[in-house]
């Protein structure tokens, strides 16, 4: 299948040509007994796909190179007799015994450098040539197996690569490094530039001698060096799965194949997706405590996963509480399981799996409770779920081949952007969290934001905010210089482009190569420590009345000519500096906060954003309900989910066709707690 890579954006439908329903499925969970009748229950329950054999190696291979896939064969039957088609995936996160008893040396090794331990799962390192090899076999062997069974439909790779560890300090992955770093390097010297090993004598004679980055051991080791590292790790991740992909696409190439992320130092924009036909994404809610906030971090979840590469299938959703070890989640709500599937379809998902399809009694995860509990008595969550079912295998299809409607975007997405700030961070938050309190500012006032990456083509973006990328990419500008020349608005949060690609330190003065973009430099910066001892704010030229509180860091900004300020310092020596500004450019403007986006902060530009003309006002005005758009250019389709905990009355921007109920309507509309609308809306 495979959309070509280079149209991929956040705007990429799946090219899947139905819309998938169902859950993971664990024949090796159940007596024979109840995997008979369970096709036939799920089906009842609007089921037409399941995910199965992520953690079965053991029973698929028992002994090396003895397979045996009855199980699977049998299920795969008597699903697809009652219409539910079959996901497969690769084994490879739960390699088994006898594999890490015959080689221990598969076995990651953590920064202390002691082996992780065979019992759980995740624990074989993706660049042992070993693994690799039993990787290719189990792949190659249930490609074989399955490649012309009418049932199975696709495949997920391995399991939520990273999932519990990224990291590899074994001596197969310390030679795979030295490896890494001489094909980028070329010669040792130029590594030695690059990251300025002059600094604590660091200098290296040969691409062997170069540890594995261990930080604080005994304390902060060289940014470029860990930044290689982590590039390193991502592009292992990548060349494990392009094993895996190359021998699936040769057994069949009508398969399509997704991976579940998103997980530490996986480059979900990079290699690793573009071998994929789409990017799968697991949904767990409820690992945000706080049920008030809970809303807004699955949607900033949901869409961070989407600006890597388009539309997804939800590969596993959170059906009951969760638990493990130490901690079992809150126990959703009635409604709540159902409103966070369609949270997620609302915003770009062409699918969803709920996990599990059962309890298992069994295991490090027996507490985690999926659709029907221990007992198999379907209750609410089973009831639930159907309606989900119903609802879906009517409207689903309809959804196929649109995008969500964007309006403010955030970017993110960009692999270096986020694991470049992590070896110095100062303490100030990573460009993915400073995004979620965009996201949720501008969500939480009823616009429709999105996470975009700062290289998609940005049309039908109103305003365009960058949170700090220190790591900031020459390729990205004309983009976005164009776009902005358009009419858009870009908004750079401060020590934006600080950096050069190795993690550096630019020597332009700030902002480095945005500065002809922005029309303003920067004379000085500083962390701010002590905010409530020494405060420092902002004061916005049009609005709010109040100084904004500035937390986090100051920059004292110098306009060029053209360039207004918009905001001023007060407090500290910099009363009366310019500490944002704005340059208008063709039809656009490009404004610079030389200081970090906090909610306040936000709340603040946001304020000047509109009394500048610069932010229509929002779509929806209701509180606690959620309004998304997706749409293909042509259809439009409205989602209303109501998060109250009363009832609430709509006002509808256009009249149409509401799909839940199949009703016309217009004027408004009125949602129960946790209910839930879908309006294809007439045209204007
Ligand atoms: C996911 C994982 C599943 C299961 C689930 C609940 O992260 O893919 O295998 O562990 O979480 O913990």
């Amino acid at each position: 299948m495979n959309v070509p890579a280079h149209i991929r954006s956040h705007r990429t439908p799946t090219p899947l040509g139905r819309f998938l329903f169902g859950s993971p499925y664990y024949p090796e969970h159940w007596e024979p007994e109840i995997r008979e009748k369970d096709p036939a229950l799920f089906r009842a329950a609007g089921w037409n796909a399941i995910r199965m054999a992520e953690f079965a190696w053991s029973l698929m291979e028992p002994r090396e190179g003895v397979f045996d896939f009855f199980l699977f064969d049998e299920t795969i039957a008597r699903f697809g007799a009652e219409g539910i088609r079959t996901i497969l995936c690769t084994p490879t996160a739960a390699p088994p015994r006898w594999l890490t008893l015959k080689h221990p040396e598969v076995l990651r090794v953590d920064e202390n450098g002691k082996s992780l331990s065979h019992g759980s799962r995740q624990h074989a390192g993706l660049f042992s040539a070993v693994f690799r090899a039993h990787s290719k076999r189990i792949t190659e062997a249930m490609a074989t197996h399955f490649a012309d069974n009418p049932h199975v439909i696709g495949w997920q790779t391995d399991n939520e690569i990273h999932c519990h560890f990224s990291e590899d300090h074994s001596p197969v992955a310390g030679a795979a490094f030295a490896v890494y770093l001489e094909e980028r390097y070329g010669n040792i010297g130029n590594l030695n530039r690059a990251w300025g090993t002059a600094f604590w004598s660091q200098t290296y004679d040969a691409f062997g001698d170069i540890p594995t980055p261990r930080p604080a051991h005994p304390t902060h080791a060289n940014p470029a060096h860990v930044l290689d590292y982590r590039r390193f790790l991502a592009q292992g991740a990548a060349a494990f799965q392009h094993d895996q992909v190359v021998i699936l696409r040769r057994a069949n190439p009508k398969w399509w194949i997704t991976h579940n992320g998103v997980f530490p130092l996986v480059d979900y924009r990079g290699d690793f997706s573009r071998d994929l036909d789409f990017l799968g994404y697991d949904s767990y809610p409820f690992f945000a405590p706080d049920p008030a906030t809970r809303r807004f971090t699955q949607a900033f979840n949901v869409d961070y996963a989407r600006a890597f590469s388009g539309n997804l299938v939800i590969m596993e959703q959170q059906s009951g509480p969760g638990g493990q070890g130490n901690y079992l989640h809150d126990n959703p709500g009635p409604g709540e399981m159902r409103r966070m599937a369609w949270s997620n379809v609302a915003r770009g998902c062409d699918g969803i799996l709920l996990f599990r399809e059962r309890s298992c009694r069994f295991g490090a995860e027996e507490y985690w409770c999926g659709v029907l509990d221990h007992d198999n008595v379907p209750r609410r969550r089973y009831h639930e779920a159907a309606q989900l079912g119903t609802e879906l295998a009517r409207i689903g299809p309809e959804l196929l081949g649109t995008w969500v409607e964007v309006k403010i975007g955030v970017a993110t997405g960009d692999f270096d952007a986020q694991w470049g700030h992590e070896p110095i961070t100062h303490g100030l938050p990573a460009p993915r969290q400073v995004a979620e309190i965009i996201h949720t500012q501008f969500n939480t006032a009823g616009y429709a934001v999105g996470c975009v990456h700062p290289g998609d083509p940005l049309g039908g973006i109103e305003v365009y905010l960058v949170p700090h990328f220190t790591l900031f990419r020459q390729e990205w500008i004309p983009g976005l210089e164009a776009w902005v020349r358009a009419g858009g608005t870009l908004v750079i949060g401060a020590r934006t482009a600080t950096k050069d690609p190795h993690g550096n330190v630019v020597a332009e003065t700030l902002p480095g190569i945005l500065r002809p973009l922005t029309g303003a430099s920067i004379a000085e910066y500083g962390r701010l420590n002590r905010p409530e001892a020494r405060p420092l704010s902002l004061g916005f030229k049009h609005a709010p009345a109040e100084p904004v509180p500035s937390t986090l860091w100051y920059e004292w900004l110098v306009p060029e000519k053209g360039t207004e300020v918009l905001a001023t310092w007060s407090g500290q020596h910099l009363s009366g500096c310019p500490g944002v500004t704005m340059r208008r450019l063709g039809a656009g403007c490009v404004i610079y906060a030389g200081t970090y986006f906090t909610a306040p902060v936000i709340a603040g530009l946001m304020a000047e954003l509109r009394s500048n003309g610069l932010l229509p006002p929002p779509e929806n005005q209701v509180p606690g309900v959620e309004q998304v758009v997706r749409t293909d250019g042509k259809k439009r389709f409205r989602f209303f989910i109501n998060h109250r905990e009363s009832e609430a009355t709509i006002p509808l921007v256009r009249p149409g066709d509401e799909l839940i109920r199949q009703a016309g309507i217009k004027g408004s509309l009125v949602l129960g707690t946790n209910e839930v609308a879908v309006v294809r809306e007439h045209s204007a």
